[in-house]
């Protein structure tokens, strides 16, 4: 079943989180971190999360916001006292550089694609779950939901190697854009231009 996030998948959805993403700024911060900064982030009024659950476990999840710089802010203004307590988790670069932006209000590549608000933050399935479409599923329901919210474009930034979700995204329509290195990961952009018009959200 594909329903929106609770408070109670977040164990499960930080678990599935740090094993699928591990290079992500936010795994190298631990999962307890993980599950504050999510739990803050499905508080914001400008995010979304959904998961696919199957009754026994969640499977997938999809993670957005229709405006992710302000999201990165919101989370500083109003869940400081509960990802605070996190900071001596930040001791790999990458994480350090999170938290340092994070510390900012800033959000986490600020220079990229800064005329594309919304954002695709993060998409993610168990590993028996791969090949399935499952994924692609969550990001289909993920970008009606941003459309429904007013939003027409939408950005998303892939580790440079990491194959899957780029076919996957690039299956679905979205274009890629340049390539950068952030706290020595190279990433690119990809973006969705048109949402409005998007022929699988008819
Ligand atoms: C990224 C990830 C979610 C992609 O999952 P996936 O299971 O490969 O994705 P799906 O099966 O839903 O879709 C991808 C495949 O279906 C195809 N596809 C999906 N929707 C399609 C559509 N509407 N039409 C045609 N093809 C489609 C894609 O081209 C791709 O097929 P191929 O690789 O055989 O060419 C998964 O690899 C994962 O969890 N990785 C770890 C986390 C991660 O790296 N996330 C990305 C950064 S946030």
């Amino acid at each position: 079943m594909l329903r929106p996030m609770t408070q109670g998948d977040l164990p499960s959805v930080a678990k599935l989180f740090c094993e699928r993403l591990p290079a992500s700024p936010l795994s190298q911060m631990g999962a307890a971190f993980v599950h504050d900064f999510l739990a803050g982030f499905i508080a914001c009024p400008l995010g979304l999360a959904d998961v696919e659950h199957d009754g026994q476990r969640v499977l997938g999840f999809a993670i957005a916001s229709t405006d992710s710089a302000a999201s990165f802010a919101w989370l500083r203004a109003n869940r400081w006292a509960e990802l605070e307590k996190h900071r001596a988790a930040a001791v790999t670069d990458r994480a350090r550089g999170f938290w340092q932006l994070l510390e900012s209000g800033a959000h986490y590549h600020p220079q990229q694609l800064p005329e594309v608000a919304a954002e695709l933050l993060f998409v993610a399935v168990h590993w028996d779950k791969e090949g399935t479409r499952l994924a692609a599923g969550l990001v289909r329901r993920m970008l009606v939901e941003l459309r429904d919210a007013g939003v027409v474009q939408v950005k998303v930034f892939i580790g440079l190697h990491n194959s899957p979700p780029q076919n996957m995204l690039w299956a679905l329509g979205f274009e890629r854009r340049e390539a950068f290195v952030q706290d020595g990961r190279e990433l690119v952009g990809y973006v969705y231009y048109n949402l409005a018009q998007a022929p699988f959200l008819a």
